[in-house]
């Protein structure tokens, strides 16, 4: 039980005030002391305080819930037991853009209890780091809350200015989450948006709200009110929003709080926040690049569907074998395989274990195995659930069976199973279910039109990568993605966790469909492999589009695991260059982007070795390289460089500019 004082504890990182029975206040700050958090019960009303360096962020913010045929949960609570500590503990990440990452926070546990009838029980955890604020709802079991539904989260994000935020919308009318990201004030947010909301206060503040740890509930989106934001947990279609039973934990709310947008870029917080590896080390869990027969549909040279121009043949996917085998791809993915593509996605026709008839799924093993490289599987399920559920145990074991590791998965369909949504927590589970599934087959996923990502890799680290945006795909068949689309990736669905893209396009014009054109210059499309994380990175062209092209060594040498990432510059929506160290190797790889202007930007070589030699292999825009009117040309050079160094990065309009550092002694 605890007992309360009076005043304000010695411990700076952790205090109390105790005002009255039912009004208290308890403060817990981040390990450098910049963030501080205050837990407040006001007249039995709990609510939450966020300040950096002494300045209010988020101002008393109300926290609780609604309950279907019970009592609102937040009133009447008064604070029964405190705990609190400090972690500090590195971990390693079996994959991913950083090798060891530390987990540093102080901790604080409020046990609350209604001090009238029913009597329930809640608990609320804060997690304060140097980077940010992460705090849960915890429902112990107890005699009065066993069974319930949730009607509605009551957080809240008050926020203490009005800042610039980045959104997409959350109940869009296309395929969820695959919007261009929309800028403007908060006060001028009229529709729910998705998580991870960022905004810009200016020149040394910038935020993102997001969430931690997904499972079994449903995913929260925000709506606002003025300055205001508030959880909208995404409904079932009756309109209710979580089925729970105690003991139950919800994800974690989190804010990500940083001096510069770079510092998001390279914040840790989300995966903390998940729990350790499940899986423990598994041989069978690697990343890398695959191609595969892919932007062939999305540009109408092929189809998924059988027939004369059919992209599955044997013999056609023979010729992507060869390709990767020859440039050390480890992995084919092959779409439209199998019965169902005809016709209606959603229609429950798809057969996750029947090939067509000109598709020889155990030839291709085979002869892929025999030149070092592996299959990846395909489950397109239009979003019907039903249909997937029913043969997902046999799907996966098709797969097993041959030797096939990876699985990329895709849901396109605007409401699952007819009535759901993407995010709600019928789909939660689903996309968890499949990952169980998954891991008892020794399947990584690439998830597709997936539920948002909340950090679970950690935790499920065959959970590789997904798309959840608006990706390459739509540069296809769309009026496409502006060049700024990339610019603001990386500081919005990215810190969520990895986004499969699909880099890697080199006949930007698209010859075969002239009203179409991927919207960057060839050297960015190199830059993205570096700027946009993914650990399963595709080489998307045709084959052919590669042939005779130097430029594509640096997709050949790029790789997809990293030692250390250091983002050198970046302003949201405009410009960043990253900087990221291969895991196998010494070498360093530099990937620069721009928006539709041209920039020239000047980087300090201090990440390398002090006192050693490198090979600069520099991939530029050409001297007249210009997205709209000369995207191909491309300026390939190597400089030997050292630590010590500067060097400018020319960007054309909509370019970029990609640098192996290898180093030479
Ligand atoms: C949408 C996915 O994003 C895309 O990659 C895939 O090719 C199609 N669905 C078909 O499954
Ligand atoms: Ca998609």
């Amino acid at each position: 039980m605890f007992r309360g004082v009076f005043g304000i504890a010695a411990n700076v990182m952790f205090a109390i005030v105790l005002m009255s029975s039912c009004s208290s206040e308890y403060i817990v700050s981040s390990p450098n002391e910049r963030i501080q958090v205050t837990f407040k019960t006001n007249e039995g009303t709990l609510f939450y305080i966020i300040k950096k360096d002494g300045s209010v962020i988020v101002d008393n913010s109300k926290l609780g819930f609604e309950i279907q045929g019970q009592p609102k949960l937040g009133s009447y609570f008064v604070v029964t037991d405190v705990d609190e500590y400090t972690f500090d503990k590195t971990w390693l990440q079996p994959w991913g853009e950083e090798k060891n990452i530390r987990n540093h926070y102080n901790c604080l546990t409020l046990t609350l209890q209604e001090s009238a009838e029913p009597e329930r029980v809640l608990k609320i955890v804060f997690k304060v780091y140097d980077d940010g604020v992460g705090f849960r709802y915890e429902f112990p079991e107890q005699p009065n809350l066993k069974d319930f539904v949730v009607t509605e989260e009551l957080t809240e994000f008050n926020l203490s200015a009005d800042p610039l935020v980045w959104w997409i919308p959350a109940y869009g009318d296309e395929i969820d989450s695959e919007f261009l990201f929309r800028n403007n004030l908060l006060s001028d947010l009229t529709e729910k948006a998705h998580t991870p909301l960022t905004m810009e206060w200016g020149d040394t503040l910038f935020t993102s709200i997001h969430e931690a740890a997904l499972l079994d509930y449903p995913a929260m989106t925000l709506a606002s009110s003025g300055k205001s934001l508030r959880a909208d947990l995404v409904p079932y279609a009756s309109g209710i929003k979580a089925k729970l039973s105690t003991p139950f934990k919800t994800p974690w709310r989190t804010i990500q709080i940083a001096d510069k947008p770079a510092d998001l870029i390279t914040s840790h917080l989300i995966l903390n926040l998940n729990d350790p590896n499940k899986l423990g080390d598994q041989p069978w869990i690697k990343p890398g690049k695959y191609n595969g027969v892919w932007w062939g549909m999305h540009i109408k040279k092929y189809t998924w569907e059988h027939g004369p121009h059919h992209g599955a043949s044997t013999e056609n996917v023979k010729k992507y074998i060869d390709f990767a085998s020859k440039n050390k791809i480890g992995g084919v993915l092959v779409e439209g395989w199998n019965e169902g593509w005809d016709g209606d996605w959603s229609s429950g026709k798809f057969n996750f274990t029947k090939p067509y008839p000109d598709f020889n799924i155990d030839t291709l093993t085979l002869y892929a195995s025999a030149k070092g490289v592996s299959l990846i599987g395909h489950h397109e399920t239009g979003g019907n659930i039903d249909n997937y559920e029913n043969q997902l145990e046999d799907a996966f074991e098709f797969y097993q069976k041959r030797g096939i590791h990876t699985v990329k998965t895709g849901y396109v369909s605007r409401r699952p199973n007819g009535d759901r949504w993407q995010q709600g927590q019928q789909m939660v589970r689903h996309y968890q279910h499949v990952v169980d599934v998954a891991v008892a087959h020794e399947i990584m996923l690439d998830i597709h039109e997936p539920v948002k990502d909340t950090g679970l890799r950690r935790t499920y680290p065959n959970l590789m990568t997904r798309e959840g945006a608006r990706g390459m795909e739509y540069e296809a068949w769309s009026q496409g993605n502006p060049p700024g689309h990339t610019e603001v990736l990386p500081f919005t669905r990215c810190l969520a966790g990895p986004l499969d893209y699909t880099p890697g396009i080199f006949d930007l014009l698209i010859r075969s469909r002239p009203e179409n054109k991927v919207h960057t210059t060839l050297a960015k499309q190199l830059a993205l492999y570096v700027t946009i994380y993914s650990p399963l990175q595709m080489v998307a062209d045709l084959p052919e589009n590669y042939e005779g092209q130097p430029a594509f060594n640096f997709i050949r040498d790029v790789p997809t695991d990293w030692e250390h990432t250091r983002v050198l510059n970046a302003k949201i929506g405009n410009y960043l260059t990253i900087v990221r160290k291969d895991r196998n190797s010494d070498d360093w790889y530099l990937g620069s982007t721009t928006d539709e202007k041209g920039r020239t930007l000047t980087i300090k070589l201090d990440f390398l070795l002090p006192q050693r030699k490198y090979e600069a292999q520099i991939y530029a825009d050409g001297e007249d390289a210009d997205v709209e009117t000369n995207p191909l040309a491309i300026n390939i050079k190597q400089k030997n460089v050292t630590s010590d160094e500067f060097l400018e990065l020319k960007l054309a309009p909509g370019g970029g500019q990609a640098i192996r550092f290898h180093l030479l002694d």
